[in-house]
């Protein structure tokens, strides 16, 4: 690889959050369709990943790892062919164990052999996921599978996914472009879910565990919150306030809804050019909080450009009046090196969602936010 292989944090789309295993080659075929017809294409979504349930239960005679013949009756390399030949990137997945979390054949053991196969089949994308992996040290694993897609020679973004347990923010960095965080979210605003032996987090939880690892994320090390869920439930002003969240910590993009039946309000939210562009600045700093009072926080972010963006975000039920006087809210952070007194500087005030200039941090801003919403500015000198 050649080190620079994500240096803004990938966007793309993902097979689990809506499909699980029930993946085939017609059903994915409108997907692409659908990805490039909807406009995901040019807003920046580049990879199209195929996760869990894309293989055969065994390795064939020769240890190889086999797509589904009933799911990709062409083999996987016409299917790779068909995505690259949409303008998009190839991204598949696999397990550091001996099984994956859905019971397929795990790589521990083939790591060079099943590299050698994706590259063969033009894959751009690997995610390593975590299940059945007794006794292995997570570092090595994920070392010996870096190594293994390096040697192939073909730029492979590895994406790390072991859930955050083994604190990959510590040495993730050069051993792939990004790594998951938390377990699995769900469809839900705040609440988590039981799902037997785990618990599927909520956007807000995954979201709490964020700013304690902030300073890590970074061009090609990338803190992976775990995939979208807009589309897949919420409300649109949760929806809303997922996305603006996830563009604020600079986190990995990956839709998982079915693009062939988005709404236009889910597709107005995935392709919003402003708030991509503040997920995708090339600084690639996190956001911080900073402040927090009675479910009303405020988080900020430093921009390439000298400028911030700022969201306001509601968890309360209720609606909230903001009324924020600038002047009395200095913005200090010194792991960003950020140091803003707006009694001495003055910005322009843009809103993200509403797409217009809303004056400038001389005036004191007054706006309703709904219950489980946000207002996302972007602030420029
Ligand atoms: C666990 C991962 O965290 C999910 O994102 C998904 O890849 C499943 N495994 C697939 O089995």
């Amino acid at each position: 690889n050649t080190g620079n292989l994500a240096p803004t944090p990938p966007m793309g789309w993902n097979t689990w959050n809506t499909f699980q295993t029930n993946i085939d080659e017609p059903l994915l075929k409108g997907m692409v369709e659908a990805y490039v017809s909807s406009g995901m294409r040019d807003a920046g979504y580049q990879y199209f990943v195929l996760d869990d349930g894309w293989m055969t239960m065994e390795r064939d005679k020769n240890g190889d790892l086999v797509a589904d013949p009933k799911k990709f009756p062409n083999g996987m390399k016409a299917f790779a062919d068909y995505v690259h030949s949409k303008g998009l990137k190839f991204g598949i997945y696999n397990c550091a164990g001996n099984k994956t979390c859905a019971g397929y054949p795990g790589t521990r053991g083939h790591e060079y052999q099943d590299a050698r196969l994706y590259a063969s089949w033009g894959v751009d994308f690997l995610k390593y996921d975590w299940c059945n992996t007794d006794s292995l040290n997570a570092r090595e694993a994920y070392i010996t599978m870096s190594s293994a897609l390096k040697a192939t020679g073909r730029p492979i973004v590895f994406s790390l996914c072991e859930w955050g347990n083994h604190q990959p923010w510590l040495w993730a960095k050069g051993v792939g472009e990004l790594y998951r965080t938390t377990g699995d979210i769900t469809a839900s605003f705040d609440k988590d879910k039981n799902v037997g032996t785990w618990t599927a987090l909520s956007v807000m939880s995954i979201l709490d565990k964020q700013p304690v690892i902030a300073k890590y994320n970074g061009p090609n090390h990338w803190n992976d919150p775990d995939m979208l869920e807009i589309g897949n439930g919420m409300t649109f002003n949760e929806d809303r306030a997922h996305f603006s969240m996830w563009c604020m910590l600079s986190a990995p993009l990956s839709a998982g809804n079915d693009l062939r039946k988005m709404s236009a309000q889910t597709q107005s939210i995935l392709i919003n050019k402003e708030a991509i562009a503040i997920d995708q600045d090339k600084l690639g700093l996190s956001a911080f909080r900073i402040s927090s009072d009675k479910g009303l926080e405020v988080w900020v972010k430093t921009l390439a450009d000298g400028g911030l963006a700022v969201c306001f975000l509601n968890r309360s039920v209720t609606p909230q009046n903001i009324s924020y006087s600038w002047k009395d809210h200095p913005f200090k952070n010194e792991t960003v090196n950020l140091d803003v007194d707006f009694s001495k500087v003055n910005y322009k005030l843009h809103d993200v969602w509403e797409k217009k200039d809303i004056g400038t941090t001389k005036k004191e801003f007054k706006q309703t936010i709904a219950s489980h919403d946000v207002v996302m500015l972007r602030l420029s000198k």
